[in-house]
């Protein structure tokens, strides 16, 4: 049954842009942004449609679309095909709110403790098979290193705050998969050069 208090889409990224305006951090916008979700009626038909259209056109591996991209927040719409992974990656200085609408994602997520641009110390954070309605958080501080492996076919939201400054671009890393784990626990995973 339909939830009588749900918000449609519009509505949705008009919220969006005042929680991301607020300055909150940490476990407040989480949960300001798990309200916000929990409000959201995944069947408004304008956002069925923008998955719809993403879903038409070819795709191999993921898709993205961004409603919002603006200084103070960006919203995400992502595609994931099944069996497809989105390697280790880090959002610098960002909060980020990942929300599954449907499919399942695994997602691995770790704390970035050290790197001397080779190779980064890298601390587990979760481990999540993220389903329909479940969401992920990753903050500046922790499990703000990354990836994502569609195990179905998967329709995500994210939301990130602040908007990347042309500035941090620079901090912005790929990884390897973690190759060695330290007797401390901790993980060495190679950063990926950039091309
Ligand atoms: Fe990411």
């Amino acid at each position: 049954m339909k939830n009588s208090s749900a918000i449609g889409w519009e509505h949705f990224l008009a919220s969006c842009r005042e929680v991301t305006s607020l300055s909150i951090s940490g476990e407040s916008i989480e949960h300001a942004l798990g309200d916000l979700f929990g409000s959201l009626d995944c069947q408004d038909p304008m956002l069925l449609k923008l998955f719809s259209t993403m879903d038409d056109e070819p795709c191999v591996d993921y898709r993205t679309l961004l409603p919002i991209d603006e200084e103070g927040c960006r919203v995400m719409l992502i595609l994931l095909q099944a069996k497809i992974k989105i390697g280790l990656h880090n959002h610098p200085k960002q909060t980020g709110y990942v929300y599954c609408i449907d499919g399942r994602v695994d997602i691995q997520a770790y704390d970035e403790c050290s790197n001397n641009g080779l190779e980064a110390v890298l601390e587990k954070a979760y481990s999540l098979s993220l389903g329909p309605s479940e969401h992920a958080f990753l903050s500046p501080e922790t499990a703000n290193v990354h990836s994502l492996y569609g195990e179905e076919k998967s329709f995500l939201i994210d939301v990130f705050v602040p908007y990347l400054q042309p500035e941090d671009e620079y901090l912005c890393r790929r990884y390897q998969d973690p190759y060695c784990q330290r007797e401390d626990g901790k993980w060495l995973a190679r950063i990926i050069p950039k091309s």
